[in-house]
């Protein structure tokens, strides 16, 4: 099974529109490289001007509120994302886990609303340093997953990312064989719970610290199908080569 690579920018809160010249130039250096599909999550504030800028690029949500609409004062809903000519979004982060207290049940919710309005999801995974340390990383996320994959989906359309809570933003990355045992546990879970066929097409990205110094070798890893890049999101120089480093491997 051939899965395309995919990576994809999480800006969280960073991003004036005087940023929407990098992200031209990331989708159009992207052109270079088709074997790779190439997202950028910019705040809600810029995508639709995001869009505007580089009109046909994946540009996506990095949350979206479960319900349809309602008395929810400063949440969005899947809905205005496609709306807007969103084509993604990103649930169950570890900033929103921990910030806003998102359980998995509220993660699923949402990943299941996201779907309902014809967004492809990016849902997050990823353990706490202390359980890594304990060595219950494993069983960690694939209760993560087991609580917030929905119960029904396109294979195709959602992708998990795996995060490690200690590696966002630390410069700390998990070693080759740790990212590898975690993503084919990863796999394995989603067949188990999703069948074998969405298990081997679904994609499994991997988060934390990754830069164009280590992108192509944690998006060698096994059962590693792209990346969710946080920091080096921000601009092509940054950006792109990790993106480089995916159509080398794909
Ligand atoms: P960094 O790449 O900055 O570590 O962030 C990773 C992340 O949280 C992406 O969602």
């Amino acid at each position: 099974m051939t899965r395309r690579k995919y990576v994809v920018g999480n800006w969280k809160m960073n991003g004036l529109t005087s940023a929407l010249n990098e992200a031209q130039a990331i989708f159009a250096a992207a052109k270079e490289h088709p074997s790779v599909d190439v997202a950028l999550c910019p705040p809600f504030t810029l995508i639709g001007p995001m869009i505007a800028a580089a009109p046909g690029a994946a540009v996506g949500g990095q949350d979206c509120h479960s319900a349809a609409s309602g008395a929810y004062t400063g949440s969005v809903a899947a809905s205005m994302l496609t709306d807007i000519g969103a084509r993604l979004v990103i649930v169950g982060h570890s900033e929103r886990r921990e910030g806003f207290d998102e359980s998995d049940a509220d993660v699923k919710a949402k990943a299941e609303a996201a779907l309902a309005a014809g967004l492809s999801v990016i849902l997050c995974v990823g353990e706490p340093r202390e359980v890594r340390e304990s060595g219950g990383a494993i069983d960690y996320v694939l209760a993560q997953i087991a609580g917030s994959l929905p119960d029904e989906f396109d294979s195709t359309k959602l992708a998990i990312a795996y995060e490690p809570i200690w590696a966002i933003g630390t410069g700390l990355v998990p070693t080759v064989e740790d990212v590898a045992a975690m993503h084919g546990a990863i796999r394995a879970k989603l067949s188990d719970q999703a069948g074998s066929a969405a298990g081997q097409v679904m994609r499994i990205l991997y988060g934390g610290s990754v830069n164009a110094e280590n992108a192509e070798e944690l998006l060698g890893a096994g059962d590693v199908d792209g990346a969710l890049v946080g920091g080096a999101s921000l601009t092509a120089a940054k950006f792109v080569p990790i993106v480089a480093a995916g159509a080398k491997l794909g």
